[in-house]
């Protein structure tokens, strides 16, 4: 049984890091990461860097990265401009984003739902004509920080609306890491009657320590696609509070320990979390890569 992991470190993680990493060390992180198995990185992101300086070097990021063998890479566009940029690199995948609550979706990217969707179909067809396959993203399908509870329906509203416009897979965000495993089945069971499990994959940020609970709820409705960040990085900087995706090292452990091949290699994403947290600076959230380290220094 296999299990596709999404590693989101490099966008979702760094995005929500103060300090600027300098363009080297992600180029570094990314190329670790595919060293270690990962076949589908997202690298970056070309939303409008005054919103997000820390990933202002897109381009030379994704010019700068050896492109491995087998290897995905992806990044967020949020319109036309992103996707000009886009032009300039070699990705062959992008992602569009959205919320299922309104007031999220206005924080994050400054616009009603109802407005975003032409923006979204506009870079869906141009992406897909330029020979890129596009990934959606719905953010706050467990709970919103501004709105609380988010009606299933909005959730199902919105994945539809992407997938019409022609992504070839959405993932599912629980954005503020509320959900808990009950929740996960109840909207997922829902998300999978409608859509189908082969094309949906799982967001969890693990906020409140739920998140690989969370998982194995997904598992066990069918989904065999996972977001996760290398070391627990990351959060999403307009949604007060949010803190990093399960770690890629804890999800690994967990899928490998429950049978799941997913092509990566313990010890080489061991090095790419310890690269990462040595040019942060800071003790990671990840368990495993914790472990990992406590372990090699004995
Ligand atoms: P806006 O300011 O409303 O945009 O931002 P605008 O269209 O009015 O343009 C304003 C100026 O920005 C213009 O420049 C544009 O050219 C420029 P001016 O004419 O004034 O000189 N501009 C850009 N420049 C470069 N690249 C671009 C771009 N777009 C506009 N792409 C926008 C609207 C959506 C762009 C903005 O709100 C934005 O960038 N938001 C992104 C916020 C973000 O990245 N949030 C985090 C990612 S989402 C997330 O983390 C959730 C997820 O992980 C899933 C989950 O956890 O649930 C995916
Ligand atoms: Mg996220």
């Amino acid at each position: 049984m296999k299990v596709q992991i999404v590693e989101v470190g490099p966008r979702d993680g760094l995005q929500n890091e103060k300090e600027v990493v300098a363009t080297p060390d992600k180029i570094q992180l990314i190329n670790h990461l595919a060293a270690a198995g990962l076949t589908r990185i997202e690298a970056t992101s070309f939303v409008n860097p005054k919103w997000i300086p820390q990933l202002a070097d897109a381009v030379e990021v994704m010019n700068g990265i050896t492109f491995g063998p087998g290897v995905t890479y992806s990044a967020l566009v949020p319109n036309l401009r992103g996707l000009e940029r886009v032009k300039e690199t070699r990705l062959q995948e992008v992602a569009v984003f959205m919320s299922a609550s309104e007031k999220h979706n206005m924080s994050n990217i400054n616009k009603t739902i109802e407005d975003t969707f032409p923006v979204l179909a506009e870079v869906v067809k141009e992406a897909t004509g330029l020979g890129l396959r596009v990934r959606g993203y719905v953010s706050t399908v467990f709970g919103c920080p501004y709105e609380g509870n988010v009606p299933i329906e909005q959730s199902l509203r919105v994945t539809e609306a992407l997938f019409e416009m022609g992504c070839f897979e959405v993932s599912i965000g629980d954005t503020i890491g509320v959900a808990t495993p009950l929740q996960v089945h109840e909207k997922f069971a829902a998300l999978v009657r409608e859509f189908g499990a082969e094309r949906l994959a799982g967001h969890f940020h693990d906020t409140r320590g739920t998140g690989l609970a969370n998982v194995v709820a997904a598992l066990e409705e069918g989904i065999r696609i996972l977001d996760s960040s290398i070391g627990g990085l990351g959060g999403c900087p307009y949604a007060p509070g949010a803190s990093g995706n399960i770690s890629t090292e804890d999800l690994v452990y967990l899928l490998h320990g429950m049978g799941y091949e997913t092509g990566v290699d313990e010890g080489k994403l061991t090095q790419a979390g310890l690269y990462i947290q040595n040019q942060l600076g800071r003790t990671l959230p990840s368990k495993v890569l914790q472990a990992n380290i406590a372990q090699a220094c004995n």
